[in-house]
């Protein structure tokens, strides 16, 4: 199965539906409940990331009897320096994006912890795309 979504660029009113709406889905396959909630954290961490950080992008979401595999991309600007944004607390979130409540540095860092593999293709002035791979069992 192949989910697709767009993701807009500074839209917080909308960051988090395309989370929602993936995690319906596994509900409805009957996943691992713990197994749904490490996929969502991460999932959700990366679509706030498009939202506050990137000038807007895509998620798909690809499901197999014992795989779940969500490729998160975007259109730039790119992360210049991707192991100092991998630490934990290192952020260049603006004002406005920490006025909403994000801005912590810790999204990369629980997508890392969460995940089963975690792919990252990105560069000053590119696209950013993430390739996160869950293992699951279906009920
Ligand atoms: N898709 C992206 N495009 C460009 N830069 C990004 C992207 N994702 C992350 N970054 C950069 O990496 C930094 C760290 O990201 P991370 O998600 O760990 O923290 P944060 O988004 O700043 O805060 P938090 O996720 O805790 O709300 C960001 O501040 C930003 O500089
Ligand atoms: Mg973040």
């Amino acid at each position: 199965m192949l989910l697709q979504y767009d993701v807009k660029a500074k839209d917080f009113s909308s960051a988090g539906s395309v989370s929602s709406a993936i995690k319906k889905v596994l509900k409805q396959l009957n996943i691992d409940p713990s197994v749904i909630k490490r996929i969502i954290v991460a999932l959700y961490e990366a679509e706030v990331n498009i939202v506050a950080h990137s000038f807007g992008g895509s998620i798909e979401c690809t499901i197999t009897a014992d795989t779940v595999t969500l490729v998160i991309a975007d259109t730039g600007p790119g992360i210049p320096n991707l192991e100092k944004a991998m630490l934990e607390g290192f952020s260049t979130a603006t004002d406005e994006v920490r006025e909403m409540g994000f801005g912590a540095g810790m999204g990369l860092s629980n997508i890392k912890k969460n995940s089963d593999t975690l792919e990252i293709q990105t560069a000053a002035n590119s696209p950013t795309i993430l390739t996160i791979s869950f293992i699951i069992s279906q009920g």
